[in-house]
């Protein structure tokens, strides 16, 4: 019986998977071929979805991107014997070099096994951490954490041993702590949270199990955006039957330990992303930022000490426990140790999720890996870290991706999302499109953020019209410094980095029409 892989993850049913995984079987029978047909997660090689695989004697072999019409002649070439013969077949996926030059510590497995198996994950080297955590006391666990150097990735890069310290140092006597991950996944161009719980959710049912060993946290909840709905389905699926096995519940593989776990889903608002104000939204209440301090940590989900974390951060903890702290701090540079699952998206030839170590450029990401835009046009600006994050220009490519040597640029990681624009990008657009999403977005809280979102659309609306342009153009700028002095989070106080990256890096885009030609 040949085994064939068929992802089932967003990216690929959007590009029909479930249709293709139905004809294929259908196919099958008709020919009197024997097939088993496995529904895995994506490996991440979007530009290739469908990518099926088939299972061979020398590996698995990927075809891509399958179409209903190749169906027919994939299995005249004998593709279900693994023939290399078809135009599509990619030869052994392993080998293909997007992935090959990848180093996969996270998503080691995704894309490997069907997500919600549990003996896939355990004969994957799952829950060794787990079983690991379960023998260490807490200190001992949030020092493991330490020791990997593993900073937040959920954009502020803050060190999760800290974090975890803090939450496991908080007062005793308060009753209750939590685990609380961060599944909003809103900054554009990614999905490498998404990857995460489609293709490997008990990684993260198993990191946050640990958490909770770590700080004395007895209850988890995962606040998903309410637009995954596929990994909603499969987190609970996986939740369920982990929670049937014994590696959720009141009993933790059978070490008296308990740790229950929820999925929420969001309230579709960017800002819900922001911790507090996605506590606020947890508590069943307006996602409005909360002032800070008190941290989370110390006064977090209905007023008790709680971990908030990002899926990526929590999603390295199986691999920190299971092969210690200094394995993971062996990859990366500087104080950015570890892996960034980067995800490329926008006008690029091969958008897909890339593992690697920090310290490559920004260059080596797009060309090597993205291999250039998807128009073919050559490639203009690329915005990375989200909506906030800074519009880079060539000169800026070679920086090597670090979170500091991004931070001395005026530019930030975030999550890891990058998104590419080609040479028929206007800048200005793009800027008066970041103040734009600031006046959708904002929580309406504090008036910098509030207001001043709204007067910059007006004031680069003028700009764009010509209207006192070196007048307006100081405005922008004044206004840009009073929303990072000003503003409360991160949302109105980062949203000038793209509009003044936008205006510093391309300011022919701001010049009168007439003017650009000449
Ligand atoms: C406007 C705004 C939106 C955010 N959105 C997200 C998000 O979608 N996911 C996320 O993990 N962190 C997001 N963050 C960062 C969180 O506030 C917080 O730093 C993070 O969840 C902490 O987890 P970490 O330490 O694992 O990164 C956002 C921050 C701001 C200011
Ligand atoms: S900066 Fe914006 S989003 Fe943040 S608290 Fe102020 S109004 Fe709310």
């Amino acid at each position: 019986m040949s085994k064939i892989y068929i992802p089932r993850d967003t990216t690929a049913l959007a590009m029909g998977a479930n249709q293709i995984a139905a004809e294929i079987a259908a196919e099958a029978e008709q020919r009197g071929e024997p097939v088993e047909i496995v529904r895995n997660g994506s490996r991440g090689l979007f530009w290739l979805e469908p990518m099926i695989e088939v299972e061979t004697a020398n590996g698995r072999i990927a075809y891509g991107p399958v179409e209903r019409t190749d169906i027919d002649s994939l299995f005249n070439s004998g593709f279900l014997q693994g023939s290399t013969d078809h135009p599509l077949c990619q030869g052994l996926t392993e080998a293909i070099p997007y992935l090959k030059k990848q180093q996969r510590l996270t998503f080691a497995r995704a894309g490997i096994t069907d997500p919600v198996s549990l003996a896939d994950y355990q004969s994957l080297d799952g829950f060794n951490g787990l079983k690991k955590a379960l023998q260490m006391d807490p200190q001992a666990i949030v020092d493991e954490v330490k020791s990997s150097g593993l900073r937040g990735r959920g954009g502020a890069a803050f060190p999760t041993g800290i974090k975890w310290q803090t939450v496991l140092d908080a007062v005793s006597g308060q009753d209750q702590k939590y685990i609380v991950c961060n599944a909003d996944e809103g900054d554009s161009g990614t999905f490498a949270d998404r990857m995460v719980m489609e293709a490997d959710p008990y990684m993260l049912i198993e990191g946050m199990t640990i958490a909770g060993l770590a700080v004395g946290a007895t209850q988890g909840y995962i606040y998903l955006r309410s637009e995954y709905p596929v990994a909603h389905q499969i987190l609970n699926e996986a939740i369920e039957k982990a929670e049937a096995a014994g590696f959720l519940g009141d009993n933790i593989l059978g070490s008296g330990q308990r740790f229950h776990l929820e999925v929420r889903l969001g309230a579709k608002a960017y800002i819900c992303g922001e911790e507090t104000s996605l506590l606020e939204s947890l508590e069943g209440k307006r996602g409005l930022v909360r002032a800070k301090p008190p941290l989370p940590a110390i006064v977090g989900l209905f007023g008790q000490p709680t971990v908030v974390n990002n899926v990526l951060s929590l999603a390295a903890i199986p691999f920190i426990l299971s092969q210690g702290g200094q394995a993971y701090a062996d990859y990366g540079m500087g104080r950015s140790l570890g892996t960034l699952p980067f995800q490329l998206a926008g006008n690029i030839k091969r958008g897909g999720l890339i593992e690697l170590a920090f310290g490559l450029t920004l260059r080596e990401l797009l060309e090597d890996f993205g291999d250039g835009t998807f128009s073919g046009r050559p490639m203009r600006a690329v915005q990375v870290g989200g909506p906030l994050g800074a519009y880079m220009p060539e000169s800026q490519w070679d920086t090597p991706l670090d979170y500091e040597a991004f931070a001395a640029i005026g530019a930030v990681l975030g999550h890891g999302g990058v998104v590419a624009f080609d040479e028929s990008v206007d800048m200005s657009e793009q800027a008066r499109f970041s103040m734009e999403f600031c006046v959708e977005e904002s929580c309406g809280k504090c008036t910098p953020c509030r207001i001043g979102s709204t007067r910059g659309v007006e004031v680069i609306d003028r700009i764009r019209n010509n209207e006192n342009r070196e007048a307006n153009l100081e405005l922008l700028s004044d206004l840009c410094d009073t929303m990072i002095d000003g503003s409360l989070c991160a949302m109105g106080g980062m949203t000038p980095f793209p509009v003044n990256s936008a205006v510093k890096h391309f300011p022919e885009d701001f010049q009168p029409k007439t003017e650009q030609g000449a």
